[in-house]
Parts: C-alpha cells; structure tokens; sequence
C-alpha cells in the first residue's frame, strides 16, 4: 500500500515526509492538485492514505485574487472523491481562522464558524467538502505554524533581528497559539494511527500573542537588545482581517491520543537548534 504526501517543500510536509519516511511525497511540479486529471492518476486503488499539506497559505493575497480557492477549496473535494473511490484515508489540515475571533474561552471543533477573511472561507469550504464526502477523513485544524525553511512569522522576526534591526512593532492585540511544523506532522500521525476521524484541533501549547512570541523567539536565539514595541492590529493595517482570539482548544486531541502538546517555547528552541544546524553553526 501506498502513503502520498502532496504540497511537498511546505513546512508540514516535510514534517511528514520524515515522520513516513515509506511515503511518495509529491510537489507542485510533480502533481497539482488543481489538476483534477492528475489527481485521478495519483489517488487510485492501493493508495492507503493521502496526506494533504498542499495549501496556499498567503493569507493576504486572499483577499484580492481568488486563486487560492482553487488549491484550499475545490480540489479538497475531489482529493476527497479520489479518496472515497479508492479506499484511501484522507488526512486533511485546515487552520484557526475559521474562527470569527469573538473573545472567549479557547475554540473547540464543534463551535460555530464565521471566517472574517476570504483564506479562513476558503479553508471553511475544503473542510466542509473533505468531511461530506462520505470518504474515511481526518481533518486537523491547527495555527500559527513555523518551521526552518519555511515562510513564517517566528523566521520574519528573526531574519529583521540579523539584518540589524534594533526596534520592531509587533502586533499585540491578536491570541493564537503557534504550532511547530513537526510537532504537527507527529500529531497528524499518531491521530490517523489511533484511529481519529473527523474534525480535530491541534497546537502547541501555551497561547500568546504576536508580540508575545516575537519576545520568547528573540530572546532565545540572543536578539534580547532588540526593542520589542506592542501595538494594535489598528496600528498595522493588512489587506486581511484577523480573528482577535483564535486560540485552539486540544482537549479533543488529548483524549485521543493521551498525549499534550510540548509548550510553544520548548517547540521554539528546537526549531532554533535546526536552523543553527541547518547554517552550519
Ligand atoms: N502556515 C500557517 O501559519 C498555517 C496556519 C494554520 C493552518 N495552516 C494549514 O496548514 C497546512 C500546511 O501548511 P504549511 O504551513 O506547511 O504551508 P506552506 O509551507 O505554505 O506549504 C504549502 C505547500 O503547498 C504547496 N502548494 C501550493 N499550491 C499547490 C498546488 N496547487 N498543488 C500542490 N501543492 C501546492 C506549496 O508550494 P509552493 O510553495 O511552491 O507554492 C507549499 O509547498 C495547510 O493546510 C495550511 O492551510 C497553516
């Protein structure tokens, strides 16, 4: 039996690609999933599951060109078709910004959805069609997501601290809780192994800011002389709005696989001895 990893090169899949290591894992050269034909080539009898990290992940752009619908929408329902056709389970990843951001206790997978940006409907309508499509599906919403090598927030403020940077203003009016691509990639595994299926949260714990998780990052990797500035969203106009509070619940993954997520900080320093390695330092 075969395991296909698509949108091989993004922060997930690489995770996942290390944690199956027995898995074809395919990028955008190798196979689009908004090419339907393609997809049907792929995803045939004696493929046991698809690990779908494809995503178009710029939130912004979102707003103004609706290409992502593409990737983060339609072709989730025909991976799905595909799936249900073959026999295959589909493991699936969505994101927090399904979340209107309304201040409160922590978001659980049953809590009604109302996106304020047009990538939280997009993701909305993929997980929607993955989970009608009467195929064996996992759906794991998570947040926040860094990894090395990848395009992220934790790299952002990081690479702006080595380019000299010594005053930055960093958003501190939004809550989520980050999540390590890694720590991702081993969730989705041990969930799909203990036998979850439908609609899951997962995250690192311990929820914070941007401003928050700007300071844990450059202290720890000896940017601490750089000036953190708090402001708000208000302060820092983009194309897309942001849910205020879009922190996860993982109750629901706890129970399942008995196991709590590591802390955000622990996450962040492993992520900092992998680029320190990466750079050969
Ligand atoms: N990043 C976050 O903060 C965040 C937060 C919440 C949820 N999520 C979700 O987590 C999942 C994993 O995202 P990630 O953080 O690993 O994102 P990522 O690093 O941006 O990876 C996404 C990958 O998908 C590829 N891709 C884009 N369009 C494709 C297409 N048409 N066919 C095949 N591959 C395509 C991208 O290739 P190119 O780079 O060549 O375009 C990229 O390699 C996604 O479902 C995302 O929506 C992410």
């Amino acid at each position: 039996m075969t395991e296909l990893i698509l949108g091989a090169g993004g922060m997930l899949a690489r995770g996942l690609a290390r944690e199956r290591p027995g898995a074809i894992s395919l990028g955008i050269g190798d196979l689009d999933v908004t090419d339907s034909a393609a997809l049907a080539r792929a995803i045939v009898p004696g493929v046991s599951v698809v690990w779908n990290a494809a995503a178009d992940t710029r939130v912004d752009l979102a707003e103004s060109d609706p290409a992502h619908l593409a990737v983060n929408d339609v072709a989730v329902g025909v991976l799905a078709g595909l799936c249900r056709d073959a026999g295959a389970l589909l493991v699936h990843v969505s994101t927090d910004y399904v979340f209107d951001g309304r201040p409160g206790r922590p978001w659980r997978e049953d809590d009604p959805v109302a996106p304020v940006n047009a990538y939280g409907r997009g993701k909305l309508g993929g997980e929607r069609r993955a989970l009608g499509s009467g195929a064996e599906v996992l759906v794991v919403r998570t947040s926040w997501v860094f990894a090395p090598g990848g395009v992220n927030f934790v790299d952002t403020m990081l690479g702006l601290a080595a380019s000299g940077k010594t005053e930055l203003k960093v958003v501190d009016d939004q809550r989520g809780r980050p999540t390590f691509a890694p720590d991702l990639a081993r969730a989705l595994v041990r969930l799909a192994g203990a036998g979850a299926r439908g609609l899951v949260h997962f995250a690192n714990s311990g929820a914070t800011t941007w401003y928050g998780l700007a300071k844990e990052a450059l202290a720890r990797a000896g940017y601490g002389h750089v000036r953190l500035v708090p402001c708000a969203t208000a302060e820092f106009p983009r194309p897309a709005a942001r849910p205020a509070n879009s922190v996860l619940d993982t109750s629901l993954y706890e129970r399942l696989t008995g196991e709590t997520p590591r802390s955000f900080t622990d996450a962040l320093d492993e992520h900092l001895r992998l680029r320190a390695e990466a750079a050969g330092t």
